[in-house]
This record gives C-alpha cells, sequence and structure tokens, in this order.
C-alpha cells in the first residue's frame, strides 16, 4: 500500500511567544523570546506527511500578504503540491498567536482569516487531483460545510478519510463523521463531543465506545503525556507514551496525525502506524516551534534507533 495524502485543511502563520507565566488581566509582563513560523493545522499535518516521505496535495486558502505568499513558498519547499491552494483578495492569511509556557505547554488562538473561503465548490474543482488520493486528511479550522462535503465526497470515491475535530466545536454534526475511517479526538475535543468525562485513559475509552455505539469506525484518542487510545471493533488499546523533556507541544496532535498517516498509507499496518505516530509525535516536543519542530524521514529514524526495545513479554 502506497499512494498520496491529501490535505483540506487550514494554514496559519503562528506568532509564537515563548513566557515565564501568562499574565494576569491588566497585567504587563516581559516575555523571553518570540518566534514567526509556519502553522495551522492542515499545513502541520501536510508538512510531517511530506518530511517522512509522503506525496502530499493541499487543499487551502490563504490570504493575498505576505504571509500568503511565504506559505505558497513553504509549501513549495517541502515539495508539497499546492495548486490547489488559492490566494483570496483582500482577506488575511490566517493568524494564531501562541504562548508557550516553560513545561512546554501552550495556549492558542486563532484568527481564521482566508481559512473561512474554503468552500464545498473548491474541492469540486479539485476533484480531479483529489481522486487519486490514498487518504484524505481533514480538521476543523475551515468551515464544516467544507468538512461535511469532503467527507461526503471522498464516500463516494472510496477514499478513506482521517478526521481531526480540531479545535472543538460544539456545532460538529455526528451524523456527518460515521464514513470516516479514523476519527483522532484529543479528550476535551472527545469531551466536548460526547458529553462525558474523558480526563483518565479509561473514561477516555469509554466515551470513545459510545462514538462506536454511535456508528464510528474507529477511534484514536491523543492523551497528551499519556499516550494514545486506539478503540476499534472489540478492541480498545493503549500506545503508551515515549517519555521524553517536552520544550514546546505546540503541534504535538499534528505530528502524531502525521506520522499515523504517512505510517498507514506505507505499509497499511495501523499497529505500527500508532507506534511511530506516537514516537513522531514525542520527538516533535523536544524542539521549539510547530512545523519546525517536525523531524525529517533521517532525523526520525535516527531518534527511533536510540529508543531501547521493550523486554518481551
Ligand atoms: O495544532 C497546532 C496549530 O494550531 C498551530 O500551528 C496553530 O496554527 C493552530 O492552528
Amino acid at each position: 500500500m502506497a499512494g498520496r495524502i491529501a490535505v483540506i485543511g487550514s494554514c496559519m502563520i503562528d506568532l509564537v511567544t515563548y513566557v515565564t507565566r501568562m499574565p494576569e488581566a491588566g497585567e504587563t509582563l516581559v516575555a523571553p523570546s518570540f518566534e514567526m513560523g509556519f502553522g495551522g493545522k492542515g499545513a502541520n499535518q501536510a508538512v510531517a506527511c511530506a518530511r517522512l516521505g509522503s506525496e502530499v496535495m493541499m487543499l487551502a486558502k490563504v490570504g493575498d500578504d505576505d504571509f500568503g505568499a511565504n506559505t505558497l513558498r513553504n509549501f513549495a519547499a517541502e515539495g508539497i503540491d499546492c495548486r490547489f491552494v488559492e490566494r483570496v483578495s483582500g482577506v488575511s492569511s490566517g493568524v494564531a498567536p501562541i504562548f508557550v509556557e516553560p513545561d512546554g505547554q501552550n495556549r492558542i488562538l486563532i484568527v481564521t482569516g482566508a481559512n473561512d473561503r474554503l468552500l464545498p465548490a473548491d474541492i469540486d474543482r479539485a476533484a480531479a487531483a483529489l481522486s487519486g488520493s490514498a487518504l484524505i486528511l481533514l480538521q476543523l479550522e475551515v468551515p464544516l460545510e467544507t468538512v461535511y462535503h469532503a467527507i461526503a465526497w471522498a464516500k463516494r470515491h472510496e477514499i478513506p478519510v482521517l478526521l481531526n475535530p480540531a479545535p472543538a466545536n460544539p456545532a460538529l454534526a455526528l451524523e456527518h463523521l460515521r464514513e470516516a475511517r479514523f476519527f483522532v479526538p484529543n479528550q476535551s475535543e472527545l469531551s466536548l463531543l460526547t458529553g462525558l468525562p474523558t480526563d483518565t485513559a479509561e473514561a477516555a475509552a469509554a466515551a470513545a465506545r459510545t462514538l462506536l455505539a454511535a456508528g464510528l469506525a474507529s477511534v484514536i484518542v491523543t492523551l497528551g503525556g499519556e499516550g494514545a487510545l486506539w478503540v476499534s471493533g472489540d478492541e480498545t488499546r493503549l500506545i503508551p507514551p515515549l517519555a521524553v523533556t517536552a520544550v514546546d507541544t505546540t503541534g504535538a496532535g499534528d505530528a502524531f496525525i502525521g506520522g499515523f498517516a504517512h505510517h498507514y498509507v506505507e505499509t497499511g499496518d495501523i499497529d505500527a502506524a500508532l507506534i511511530a505516530a506516537s514516537r513522531y509525535a514525542a520527538q516533535s516536543i523536544t524542539a521549539r516551534g510547530t512545523q519546525r519542530s517536525f523531524p525529517s524521514a533521517t532525523a526520525f529514524a535516527a531518534f527511533c534507533a536510540q529508543i531501547p526495545a521493550s523486554p518481551p513479554a
């Protein structure tokens, strides 16, 4: 199994401030440093797949500002097919002010800008290019009607979909999610969708099971420092985390999804893809930045080679 991965999603410019702590209301604080980089959940997942060696195409909208022009240059430099990344005049590109605390935890605001202009008609226009895809990746930083249209389009063309319901959106309707092959929320997204607690792995597994009962095919819950859960059919499995020192967790979920998508499309082996995804995300949090922290295939292979083999069961 191998083939092209298509990402239908967002692009942002990440404006990352590293803080010693968040200011109180009315307080002004000096922060130690600032970095700007390429982000957006769609673009991040596309870049992770491409860095690992996948053939990737991106469908997105950017503004007619410098951020939009630079985003297009970045996709080209990463070897991503960006024929369907269009510039919209009179609208800003998406931007994301991000604050990272000393323990690596992040807080993110998004201004969606041109991402709001990615519409169902854009998918129809790109249909010929999309139709050869082995997997389509979707997130929720573009309009929901576009996400629903993409899922329905992919079903008609028998292309599996991975939907990452991020950021959490209370308007997300379960009825549209049944056709997704993989549904990949984090704990808070899963809790919002199910109305159930998800603060432990057991609680998250129980919440994910309610989605299977409602007709979803399989759920992968990312648990941050606790690893990830695979919930499908009768199976519930914890993919344990890799112990690393977190420097910056921004984009770790996107690294996980890119790592999973690349390895799944390359091998068809879900178990191996989950382990690789967890390792790729772990390596990404050991460095600053979003896409900047995503390792190349060579750097990832070197990282994996240092992981001690687990003792035989
Ligand atoms: O998942 C991390 C991403 O969320 C950041 O790159 C930011 O742009 C927001 O989209």
